[in-house]
């Protein structure tokens, strides 16, 4: 089905390759005028280029979300050029692969940095900037803050506490009409997490391992994210949305269905990317 945002402001943290740029294009197809941020200048201004193609209204800034104030700057320039966000996303992530007995504090504090403070700071941040009542702020998540994952101790811990940012902003927000929700993907295709922890030789393992029995796209979160967006959404807030094929559905390493696979095997082979 179609959605229409004609008119709609937009801001994607993050917004400027894999899911969080695809959930920006769906918002772009849907003629919502759209802003996103993210760190390298190449990589915002060839994200502007390609959502321009749809013909809206488009903003590219350079802003990393651990620097609340960058993000405080992007955000006063989206709101002065689009107006009141009537969807905000928070997608900046990182993640590596790394046994917890090898991990700096300094590795796992970059991951917590990007995941859960930047997701603070883009939420808090964009409060400020939010139509009220009307907004609907959107976190990516991931399995990993369900499911413990081996080899990814700092990303659990950061969507873990991702996801409670969420329920009590939720909780908070909702006498100002903000709704707070998050979409957690499974394996999406093309994107940077995927490629980053999992073997190319490894994927088609991976679907045999979803019960939907392929990878996602990031058409399958743009759609989930312009639900989010939509008035169909509007008595949804505080929920954590799986968009994964079902893989939730088999808990943590058990969805790798192989009882004697080692947590750094599963983990090599993307269990809970
Ligand atoms: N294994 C173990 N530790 C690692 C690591 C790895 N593969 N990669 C980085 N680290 C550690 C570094 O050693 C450093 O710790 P130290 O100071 O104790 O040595 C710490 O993490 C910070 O690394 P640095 O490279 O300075 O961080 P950064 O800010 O430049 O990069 C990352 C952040 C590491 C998360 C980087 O991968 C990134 O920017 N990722 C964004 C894209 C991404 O991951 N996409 C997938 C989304 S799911
Ligand atoms: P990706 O392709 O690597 O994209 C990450 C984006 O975030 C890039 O645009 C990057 O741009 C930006 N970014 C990274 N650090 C940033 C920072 N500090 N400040 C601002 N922007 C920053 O990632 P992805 O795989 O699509 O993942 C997107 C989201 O989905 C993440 O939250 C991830 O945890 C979640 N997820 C992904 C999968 C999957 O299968 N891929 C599964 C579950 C959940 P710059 O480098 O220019 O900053």
């Amino acid at each position: 089905m179609e959605f229409d945002f004609k008119g709609a402001s937009v801001f994607v943290a993050g917004g400027t390759s894999g899911i969080n740029l695809g959930i920006a294009e769906s918002y772009a197809r849907a003629g919502a005028k759209v802003a996103v941020m993210s760190r390298n200048a190449d990589r915002v201004a060839g994200a502007v280029k390609q959502l321009q193609a749809h013909g809206g209204q488009v903003l590219g800034t350079v802003g990393d979300v651990r620097d609340q104030a960058q993000v405080r700057l992007a955000m006063q320039q989206a709101h002065a050029a689009h107006g009141d966000f009537d969807v905000l996303v928070s997608g900046a992530a990182g993640n590596f692969l790394c046994p917890a007995q090898d991990l700096s504090s300094n590795g796992f504090k970059v991951v917590v940095d990007i995941d859960l403070i930047g997701t603070f700071h883009v939420m808090r941040t964009g409060f400020d900037f939010a139509r009220k009542p009307g907004a609907s702020f959107i976190n990516i998540s991931a399995p990993q803050s369900a499911f413990p994952s081996a080899m990814q101790v700092h990303v659990c811990a950061a969507k873990a506490g991702l996801d409670q940012v969420m329920r009590v902003l939720a909780l908070e927000w909702g006498e100002h009409g903000i709704r707070v929700n998050s979409i957690s993907p499974g394996p999406i295709e093309n994107t940077g997490g995927i490629n980053k922890l999992v073997d190319a030789k490894k994927m088609s393992d991976i679907k045999q391992r979803i019960p939907m029995r392929r990878m996602g796209t990031t058409e399958d979160i743009g759609h989930m994210a312009l639900f989010l967006g939509s008035p169909m959404a509007s008595y949804i807030t505080g929920a954590y949305i799986p968009v994964d094929g079902g893989i939730a559905l088999l808990g943590g390493r058990s969805y790798a269905g192989d009882p004697v696979a080692t947590p750094r095997e599963d983990a090599r082979q993307g269990a809970n990317a």
